[in-house]
């Protein structure tokens, strides 16, 4: 995910999905390594998604640390997350930002120094770390990754600017890149009902922006999905609806028939003023009288992003989060951060029902096997 900052004018969302666009017909034709091997491994006997606590959402694998999804899981993400794009020709990819300075510390790294490039985009000379020169992997190598986890992993794909994807790319048929994307999670397992048996075995959350490609998915699939809520400067995309108009009482008793919950920037629940936090909004609350989830984005370790309250202590913005705001799931660029803290205030309850009822089940399947 993408957030806009209200510092970042609203041009650069349109400048990122053409800069993608420039770069992925460079790149068409050089996919020619050898892909991420497709799932091999049964979902048999796998550690099961924790839910009795709020999810740890990996914002573009271990972002903070490195872009790549594998980490995030070695460091206890309950969700990978990712940008999904179409290439010109109508691939489904996993693409983050058009660089990757915008969100990392690899500017700080001498030796990607000599990666840097630029490229005129529109007019204007954007000079960085282009994803391009890291391997842009598939949606599908991005379900393997998440299928081939020793435990059960979720996934939480995006689906990324699709006015303007519609638009550019054209599908056989009149498909739109929505049923694309529904194609491929379906093809690979990912369907029912939030909580359901299918959905406990591959776990899913679909995100958007746009309420229009929710509602149009919500036809094709009842796997859960997430609206996500820009800043409240910032139209949708699609419906041109303000903020308010998204956060009113009488709209999330509506999108709730579509969405299991919302995605807001974390600055817009608890506004902050001078880098101190100010009273919470609402928000929060409300949405949970319509029984929908809050996921916030983007929690991050570094000090720069850290408002003066959690004196530079990232454990004690979860704790605020968590505990004093009550939020459902976090996406956060240090996955291991989050874990740790979990692990220590809220660690794992071996003799729950489910993980007793699993324990079972592992142990009657490893004796069937004999
Ligand atoms: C971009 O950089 C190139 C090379 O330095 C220069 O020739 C060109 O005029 C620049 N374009 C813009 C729009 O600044
Ligand atoms: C959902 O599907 C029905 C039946 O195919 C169709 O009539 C309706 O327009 C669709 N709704 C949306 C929002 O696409
Ligand atoms: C979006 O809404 C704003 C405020 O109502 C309006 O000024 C603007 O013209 C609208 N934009 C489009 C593209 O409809």
């Amino acid at each position: 995910m993408t957030e806009s900052f209200s510092s970042r004018p609203i041009f650069m969302g349109v400048v990122t999905v053409l800069v993608s666009f420039v770069l992925l017909s460079l790149l068409s034709g050089s996919l020619g390594r050898p892909l991420y091997p497709l799932p091999s491994k049964l979902n048999k006997d796998k550690r099961p998604l924790q839910t009795f606590r709020p999810y740890n959402i990996a914002h573009r694998g271990s972002n903070g640390e490195l872009p790549e999804e594998t980490r995030a899981i070695e460091e206890g993400a309950d969700f990978i997350e990712t940008d999904i794009l179409a290439s010109k020709d109508g691939f489904l990819i996993c693409f983050h930002d058009v660089t990757l300075d915008d969100t990392t510390d690899v500017a700080d790294h001498k030796e990607f120094r000599d990666r840097k490039r630029t490229y005129e985009v529109q007019g204007a000379n954007v000079t960085g770390l282009f994803v391009g020169r890291f391997p842009i992997i598939t949606f599908e190598e991005f379900i393997a990754i998440a299928l081939d986890a020793n435990r059960v992993v979720g996934i939480y794909p995006e689906i990324k600017n699709p006015v303007f994807i519609n638009q550019h790319v054209k599908w056989p048929n009149g498909k739109m890149f929505e049923d694309i994307f529904v194609e491929t999670l379906l093809r690979y397992g990912y369907k029912g009902s939030y909580m359901s048996k299918d959905w406990l075995k591959q776990p899913v959350f679909i995100q958007s922006f746009a309420p229009l490609s929710l509602v149009y998915v919500s036809n094709l699939t009842d796997s859960p999905k997430i609206l996500l809520i820009d800043d409240i400067t910032i139209p949708t995309q699609d419906t041109n609806q303000s903020y308010w108009e998204i956060t009113s009482n009488i709209y999330l008793e509506y999108i709730k028939e579509i969405v299991v919950g919302i995605g807001p920037w974390k600055d817009t629940i608890v506004p902050v003023r001078d880098n101190y936090l100010t009273t919470p909004t609402e928000l929060v609350a409300k949405a949970h009288a319509h029984d929908l989830q809050v996921h916030p984005y983007t929690y991050r370790n570094e000090n720069k992003f850290l408002h003066l309250d959690f004196h530079q202590d990232p454990y004690a913005e979860y704790d605020y989060w968590l505990n004093t705001i009550g939020v459902d799931g976090l996406f956060t660029d240090f996955t291991g951060s989050l874990h740790k803290y979990q692990e220590w205030t809220s660690p794992k309850d071996d003799r729950s029902a489910s993980a007793l009822l699993h324990r079972i089940s592992s142990l009657l399947s490893a004796y069937g096997r004999q």
